[in-house]
C-alpha cells in the first residue's frame, strides 16, 4: 500500500433547499475539485449517496454524476453505509489510491433531502423488521439515548446545551454552511422538544449539499497541489446492529475499536489529535462518540462541552466548521464535507474557524444508531 494525499476539494453551500439536481450538484463539486488539483482527467469515481432511489426515484447515481461531470471511460461506483455513505466513499478512493489501482480518484458526497418525506426512509438504517415496524426512527433512537444517559449519570437538564451553541457560533463564518447564525443556551433550553428529551437544536437538519476531494499517491501530490494533506489512518468497524443488542448501549464499541485502529495505522493517540471532527447528527451523539474515542470518560462527555473545551481555543475543538448541527447534514455529503473542513484546518485556510498550530485532525461517521463507524484521521 503506498501513501495517498488529498490533492484538491470542493463543495457548494448546504441549502435547505436546492434548485440543482442532485447529479448536477455532485458534478459541479466535482468539477470545482478537479479545477482546485489542476487535473483534467480521473481514473476513479466514488459516490456517496444514502437516499436518491427513494427521494429522487433514481439509482445509479454514481455512473450519472461521472457523466453529469464529463468524466467519460472511468470506474465509477456508488457507496453506501446509510449515514456515514460519505466517509464510505472516501475510504473506497483511499484504498483504491493505495492499492495503485488508480492515480488519481474523486470521492464525492450529494444528498438532496428537501425532495419527498425524508425522516421514513432515514429510519431505514434501523432493522425494518425489528425496529421501525415498532415506530422506531433515528430520532426516536436518540431520544431513547439521551434519556438513558441522563438516567444513568444524573447530568443537569442542561448537560448538552453547548454543543449547539458551540457548532452554530462556529457556522457563522463558514460560507458553506446552512445556518450561519448563532444560538444562545437560552434559545436551545427553549428549542421545541421534537422527542423528549431531545430538542429541535439537538438535531441535524434536513438539507441539500455536495462535496468532493481528490487523492493522489503522496509520493505525487505536490504536482498537484501546494498543499496536499496525508491521509494518515482510515477505518471502518460495525458494532451489533440494534442498540439494544448491545452489552452497553451507552458505550460505543464501534466508534472506540474503530478510533484505535485509526489511531494505529496513523502511529498517533488521541494527545495527537488537534481536533475532532465528530458525527453530531444529534448532541448525544457527540457526547458518546468523545467518551468512545476516548477524549472524556464515560459520563463525562458533556463535561467537554459544559466546560467549552471543544471549542475552537479549546482543548478539544470539534464541529469546527459548525458539524452537523450547523453546517448541515445532507447525509451521503456529510464525511466529505468533514474531509474538506479537515484540509482546510491542516492547511490554514479555516479563516475565522481556524484552529491554533493544527498538525493532526481526525473525522468520524456514523451510520445508522452507531451500528457503522468509519474513522479517518490526516495529517500535514
Ligand atoms: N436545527 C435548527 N433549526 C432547525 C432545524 C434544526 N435541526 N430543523 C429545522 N430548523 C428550523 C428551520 O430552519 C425553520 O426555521 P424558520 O422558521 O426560521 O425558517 C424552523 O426550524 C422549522 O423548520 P421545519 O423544517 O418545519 O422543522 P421540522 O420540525 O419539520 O424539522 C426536525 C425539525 C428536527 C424534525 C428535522 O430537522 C429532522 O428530522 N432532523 C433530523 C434529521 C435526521 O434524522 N438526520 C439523520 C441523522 S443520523
Amino acid at each position: 500500500m503506498r501513501a495517498v494525499s488529498i490533492v484538491g476539494i470542493g463543495q457548494v453551500p448546504v441549502e435547505k433547499s436546492s434548485e440543482r439536481s442532485l447529479a448536477e450538484l455532485g458534478a459541479s463539486v466535482v468539477r470545482s475539485a478537479m479545477e482546485d488539483a489542476g487535473v483534467d482527467r480521473l481514473d476513479a469515481l466514488f459516490a456517496g449517496n444514502m437516499l436518491s432511489d427513494e427521494l429522487q426515484g433514481q439509482k445509479h447515481i454514481a455512473a450519472l454524476i461521472a457523466d453529469e461531470a464529463g468524466l467519460y471511460g472511468v470506474e465509477a461506483l456508488q457507496v453506501r453505509a446509510a449515514m456515514a455513505s460519505g466517509a464510505a466513499a472516501l475510504r473506497l478512493a483511499y484504498l483504491a489510491v493505495a492499492s495503485g489501482e488508480a492515480t488519481l480518484a474523486v470521492a464525492v458526497g450529494a444528498e438532496k433531502m428537501s425532495e419527498g418525506v425524508a425522516e421514513p426512509a432515514l429510519s431505514k438504517a434501523l432493522d425494518v423488521q425489528r425496529e421501525v415496524r415498532d415506530g422506531a426512527t433515528m430520532i426516536s433512537r436518540n431520544a431513547d439515548l439521551m434519556r438513558m444517559y441522563f438516567d444513568r449519570y444524573k447530568v443537569p437538564e442542561d448537560a448538552f446545551v453547548n454543543f449547539p451553541v458551540i457548532a452554530h457560533g462556529n457556522a457563522v463564518t463558514n460560507p458553506y454552511a446552512l445556518f450561519q447564525k448563532a444560538v444562545t443556551p437560552r434559545k436551545v433550553r427553549r428549542s421545541r422538544l421534537v422527542h423528549p428529551p431531545l430538542r429541535l437544536m439537538d438535531c441535524s437538519p434536513i438539507c441539500d449539499g455536495a462535496a468532493a476531494v481528490i487523492l493522489a499517491p503522496s509520493e505525487e501530490a505536490r504536482a498537484f497541489s501546494d498543499h496536499p494533506v496525508r491521509m494518515l489512518g482510515s477505518s471502518v468497524v460495525t458494532d451489533r446492529f440494534r442498540v439494544e443488542d448491545r452489552k452497553d448501549p451507552l458505550w460505543s464499541d464501534a466508534s472506540h475499536v474503530s478510533a484505535l485502529k485509526a489511531f494505529r495505522q496513523a502511529n498517533v493517540n488521541r494527545m495527537d489529535v488537534d481536533f475532532f471532527e465528530v458525527h453530531d447528527a444529534f448532541s448525544i451523539m457527540a457526547c458518546l462518540q468523545l467518551e468512545a474515542a476516548g477524549f472524556a470518560e464515560p459520563g463525562e462527555g458533556w463535561r467537554l462541552a459544559d466546560e467549552k473545551r471543544i471549542r475552537l481555543r479549546g482543548d478539544i475543538p470539534i464541529t469546527t466548521m459548525g458539524g452537523l448541527k450547523a453546517r448541515g447534514h445532507p447525509i451521503g455529503a456529510t464525511g466529505i464535507y468533514q474531509t474538506c473542513e479537515i484540509v482546510l484546518q491542516l492547511t490554514e485556510r479555516a479563516g475565522k474557524n481556524q484552529v491554533r498550530n493544527a498538525r493532526i485532525g481526525m473525522m468520524q461517521s456514523v451510520g445508522g444508531a452507531a451500528t457503522t463507524i468509519l474513522t479517518h484521521i490526516f495529517g500535514v
